[in-house]
């Protein structure tokens, strides 16, 4: 089971080639490949599933977060064959198939198709990448940049040969983008990555705006 693109892990793009090498694996000894796309999925990455990026297919897909747009809803997605062993209603829990939810999620879908937001979310990406070269350019803070898509981020580091994660720096550029409106979770075992998560209705004025407050926030740390 395997995050495409991991999410708290620090948006870790996997190295090229690693994911065939898993589906190869799995095959092999007959497991199954399930990939959790709750953070990566439903258009994030510029393809409704982040696995599109590559040229494999996994046998299950784990859904949830944007799935609804906020409501409550995860879904598991898998091969036929896998359905076909299940007998009939023996995936339960209190909250399964909650009318309100599954409603939002077939707007979700309806509109990410309408509003060609899968192109918007690689525009997004190029947007939010640009300026973050720009930025690095400027300030030694900044380690790499990483990401597929809209899905970016941005490693703080205190020294660019060592890599020293820059921890303390990193939450005092939270605090200062919080204080001007602007929230940036951070991930990464250090929490010394800023991830960009941002809804891919955004504007461009919208996005802008918000960049130009981590960036004053950056320049001050
Ligand atoms: C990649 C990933 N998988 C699973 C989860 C947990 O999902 P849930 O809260 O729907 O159980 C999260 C975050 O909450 C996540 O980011």
């Amino acid at each position: 089971m395997i995050e495409p693109i991991q999410g708290e892990g620090g948006f870790n793009v996997p190295q090229e080639g690693f994911l065939e090498y898993l589906r190869k694996l799995t095959n092999k000894y007959g497991m199954l490949l399930i990939t959790d796309e709750i953070q990566c999925g439903i258009g994030r990455t510029g393809k409704f599933f982040a696995i599109e990026n590559w040229d494999i297919e996994p046998d299950l897909i784990c859904l949830a977060k944007s799935l609804a747009a906020g409501l409550p809803l995860s879904a598991v997605i898998a091969k036929k064959e896998i359905t076909d062993t299940l007998p009939g209603g023996c995936i339960g829990g209190t909250y399964v198939g909650n009318p309100v939810a599954c409603r939002a999620a077939l707007e979700v879908i309806n509109i990410i198709e309408e509003e060609n937001l899968l192109d918007r979310a690689l525009k997004i990406g190029e947007r939010l990448k640009e300026r973050f070269l720009q930025m690095k350019g400027k300030y030694p803070l900044i380690g790499e940049i990483r990401g597929i898509g809209a899905m970016r981020a941005i490693e703080l580091v205190k020294d660019q040969k060592t890599k020293e994660p820059a921890t303390q720096e990193t939450a005092r550029i939270v605090e200062e983008c919080i204080k001007n409106g602007v929230f940036v979770p951070t991930a990464g075992i250090n929490k010394n990555i800023l991830r960009m998560l941002v809804s891919l209705e955004i504007t461009d004025e919208q996005l802008d705006e918000a960049l130009d407050v981590l960036e004053k926030a950056i320049a001050k740390v």
